[in-house]
């Protein structure tokens, strides 16, 4: 559409609330790019196990962090965060790196090293010449883009949650890292004032996806 606004839409909510499955249908339905931050904090906190850092020794980390050198790969319309020229592979859903994500990200050295990164997504979607960005998250709407055209908060319920990882043949201690993210005193995990918050517990993909549509289509038919 000539003229169409660039929008950032930010998704944020807990540990498999639906927000991966909702941001790609968004990316499809308005040709967004689609950067799951959590895959990135997955992807570091691989590399971070990788090269014998742990989360208990900041100066580890810090050390670690220091040559980590990172990139984008577009495929479709998904950001994939490369490292060292590489994208990851399954081990980032693995248990090892479910158990230790949630320790690493509250490591406010660990998350500036991905905040311009994660800013500058909005750039590779221009560049890709996409509609826009969507991105998911814990902080995309509190701090990563809390100027964002639109923010979404998703809640589903944990016992719900654990089911859907189990589904995926994912071994996730969900109400566990629900609980650290919420609790780690650099951007916590919380409902940003203003953002639209929807309760996926009792609604399908689409349901949601149509719900979150309903709110973003008509400013982009503005002229
Ligand atoms: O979204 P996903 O469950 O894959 O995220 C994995 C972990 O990455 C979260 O439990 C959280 O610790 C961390 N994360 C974060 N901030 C984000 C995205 C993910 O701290 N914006």
């Amino acid at each position: 559409m000539p003229g169409a606004p660039f929008i950032i839409v930010a998704i944020d909510g807990g540990a498999a609330s639906g927000k991966s499955s909702t941001a790609r249908a968004l990316s499809e339905r308005f040709n967004l790019l689609h950067s799951d931050t959590g895959s990135y904090y997955r992807a570091v906190t691989a590399e971070m196990l990788r090269r014998g850092a742990s989360a208990e020794d900041l100066g580890s980390v810090k050390s670690a962090l220091a040559d980590l050198r990172l990139g984008t790969r577009i495929e479709g319309r998904s950001a994939r965060i490369e490292i060292a020229g590489s994208a990851p592979g399954d081990e980032i859903r693995g248990r090892e790196v479910n158990d230790a994500v949630s320790h690493f990200a509250a490591i406010p050295e660990l998350r500036s090293a991905l905040l311009s990164y994660q800013r500058g997504q909005a750039d590779a979607a221009r560049r890709g010449g996409f509609a826009g960005l969507v991105m998911e998250g814990r902080d995309i709407g509190s701090v990563i883009f809390p100027g964002a055209d639109f923010r979404f908060y998703l809640h589903a319920d944990p016992a719900l949650r654990e089911q859907r990882r189990v589904k995926q043949g994912q071994v996730d201690k969900v109400a566990e890292r629900d609980r650290l993210d919420s609790s780690r005193k650099t951007a916590p995990l919380s409902q940003p004032a203003g953002s639209i918050s929807i309760d996926t517990t009792s609604m399908t993909i689409a349901e949601v996806a149509d719900r979150m549509a309903s709110v973003i289509a008509p400013s982009l038919a503005r002229p």
